[in-house]
């Protein structure tokens, strides 16, 4: 297995800048996820630590080895992508055997690893089909078990699950996180769904527009998210943001106060707190007077748009069912350990819990 280490990426194709200098670590046998919108380098990323794209600046070592001039063939890696693109005139045997034969792999061995691979997916008994004969999931399946077959050093994954419906993408993104474990292997898998990235990743490498914003583990990101965009981009439905004010040891925000905040500076800031840390009713903390303006039930949780001041929304996140209605007034108050802080400017944290 092998640590993956990129020291400065930039890359252009012509005059679009794809990535604006990147630096990332991924250890030894460590998952670590690609998180961010359309379009912020993902993909790019991972074609670069594949030797698929050469990188306009930076290098990039695996073990300390400086591998950025070599060519995919000569990388112990593996790559699946979003399509899976299965050859279609090929047997399940034989798409999973392919890698094999061109590295010229004896017979014999050839099909002791296809069995094993086979094996670890669970698709035994679909060698003999051929990739239109099975569905989505077990073609999934047929392009992990052809990736992982050549015992990779670096497993790389690109969205492989988008082409899934939603229960086999909770399924199978369970199965990948084991698999990985199970193997050992280094991975770095790309998405951009949240969830998937929490449950797979040890480490999340959070993107945007070719830079990577935060790099922690899921706790990390979702309790100390670095900035705004990562604070906004994690968690469903999003964070609260509003605009906020220090003076000496106050905090403003819209029409309420919170005394005692102690962060040793004054002046225009943004206030976030998730819609699962506020309450309704409580006396703590930051407190706002509203009206309701709309619940949404989703079952196991309620959402709760409420009206704090003209045009001023606060979204509210209950487990259960809630006995309110559009129109009512409420109070509301959002502990101090959920408060987080951001510079105006910069958008980069201060503070979280104040
Ligand atoms: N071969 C290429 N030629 C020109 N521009 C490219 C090329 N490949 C990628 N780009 C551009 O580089 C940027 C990053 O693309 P990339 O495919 O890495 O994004 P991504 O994060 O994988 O997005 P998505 O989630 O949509 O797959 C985009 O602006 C894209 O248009
Ligand atoms: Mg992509």
């Amino acid at each position: 297995m092998a640590s993956v280490r990129l020291e400065g990426i930039v890359k252009r194709f012509g005059s679009t800048v794809a990535l604006r200098g990147v630096d990332l670590e991924i250890e030894d046998g460590e998952s670590m996820v690609l998180l961010g919108p359309s379009g912020c380098g993902k993909t790019t990323t991972l074609r670069i630590v594949a030797g698929l794209e050469k990188p306009t600046m930076g290098r990039v070592y695996f073990n300390d080895r400086d591998v950025t001039n070599l060519p995919p063939r000569d990388r112990n890696v593996s790559m699946v992508f979003q399509s899976y693109a299965l050859w279609p005139h090929m047997k399940v045997y034989d798409n999973i055997a392919f890698p094999l034969k061109i590295r010229r792999v004896p017979e014999n061995e050839v099909r002791k690893k296809v069995r094993w691979a086979a094996e670890l997916m669970e698709i035994e008994g679909l060698l003999d089909r051929y990739p239109h004969q099975l569905s989505g999931g077990q073609r999934q399946r047929v392009a992990v078990a052809r990736a992982i077959v050549v015992e990779p050093e670096v497993l790389l994954m690109d969205e492989p699950l988008s082409n899934l419906d939603a229960i086999l993408r909770v399924k199978m993104r369970s199965e990948i996180k084991k698999l990985q474990r199970r193997l050992g292997v280094t991975m770095i898998y790309v998405t951009h769904d949240q969830v998937e990235a929490m449950v797979i990743g040890d480490r999340i490498a959070v993107m945007n527009d070719g830079m990577i914003m935060q790099v922690g583990s899921p706790n990390q990101i979702y309790r100390e998210p670095a900035n705004t965009f990562v604070a906004t981009f994690i968690g469903s439905p999003q964070m609260n943001m509003m605009d906020g004010y220090l003076e000496g040891r106050v905090l403003y925000v819209a029409n309420s106060r919170l005394d005692d905040v102690d962060l040793g500076r004054s002046g225009k800031v943004i206030v976030g707190f998730r819609p699962e840390r506020v309450l309704i009713g409580g006396f703590e903390g930051l407190r706002f007077k509203g009206r309701i303006d709309f619940v949404e039930n989703l079952g196991s949780t309620t959402i709760i748009h409420v009206e704090v001041e003209k045009g001023r929304k606060i979204v509210v996140s209950i487990s259960g069912e809630a006995s309110l209605s559009q129109g009512e007034e409420v109070t509301i108050s959002i502990p101090r350990d959920a408060i987080h802080v951001f510079d105006a400017k910069t958008g980069r944290a201060i503070a979280h819990g104040v």
